[in-house]
């Protein structure tokens, strides 16, 4: 069946999901970075940077940052590859890409589809995808394409809001979800972007099934962490 679209994306799949996330994330990106850390409470970059060391990057390395957006992953990568390694930052929005363009984040920006990798086999020691996997219209199709052009030994590793396990946390991010977050985008103008966080969070994968997935695409020795009371799940993966 054929879905109108209408429809909030987090109910949809395919091409019109693909539209619908990559328009809002043009719209919304001017603001995106002070929403990140306002909503994040700056804990941001400690997330990452702990996602980047589970990769135990050395200098030299290569890595992708899927799904980049504004950069800030590039930022954690450099200090563990150094100048002499090679950062790639992966985003179909081109607005986005310009905001990482403008703070000279330190990676090459590629305009492109997580889905349909413009890279040849086996060129990455690492992924890194940060908020990213939940929004990709095909979430089989993108891991696959990251087992391709991940070398034997690379690592992946998936940054993302979960649901909590804890009752007193998950009713927390149910008031953060249906009232905080809506609120605060309504003050940036960008009320549905921010609907749609907590929305795609409860219809995404938990961070088990999400790792289930990775092990079905051929990747091996799954990690699951979940921090900030389990509002934030870590997942990272192997190529063997
Ligand atoms: C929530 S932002 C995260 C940005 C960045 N990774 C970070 O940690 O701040 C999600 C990003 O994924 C990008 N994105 C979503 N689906 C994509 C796809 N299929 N291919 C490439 N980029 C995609 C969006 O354009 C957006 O910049």
């Amino acid at each position: 069946m054929s879905r109108s679209v209408s429809q909030p994306p987090w109910h949809l799949s395919g091409h019109e999901k693909r539209e619908q996330v990559r328009e809002m994330f043009e719209s919304i990106s001017p603001t995106y970075d002070a929403m990140n850390s306002v909503m994040s409470l700056g804990l941001h970059r400690r997330w990452r940077a702990y996602a980047v060391r589970l990769l135990a990057l050395e200098p030299g390395d290569s890595a992708l940052d899927l799904c980049c957006g504004t950069g800030d992953f590039a930022y954690p990568l450099r200090k563990a590859v150094g100048s002499q390694g090679a950062i790639v930052g992966l985003d179909f929005s081109a607005q986005m890409l310009a905001r990482a363009k403008q703070k000279d984040a330190p990676m090459t920006p590629t305009l492109g589809d997580a889905c349909a990798l413009p890279f040849q086999e086996e060129r990455f020691d690492a992924i890194t995808v940060g908020w990213g996997l939940r929004n990709v219209a095909d979430l089989d199709a993108c891991l696959r394409e990251c087992h391709r052009v991940l070398k034997p030994g690379g690592r992946l590793v998936s940054v993302d809001m979960a649901v909590p396990t804890n009752p007193v946390a998950r009713l927390g991010a149910r008031v953060v979800g249906g009232w905080i977050l809506p609120t605060l985008g309504a003050l940036v103008g960008r009320r549905e972007a921010y609907t749609y966080l907590p929305k795609s969070t409860e219809s995404f994968d938990s961070p088990e099934s999400l790792a289930r997935r990775m092990t079905q695409v051929g990747f091996t020795e799954p990690l699951i962490r979940r921090l900030f009371f389990g509002n934030i799940a870590v997942v990272r993966c192997v190529k063997p």
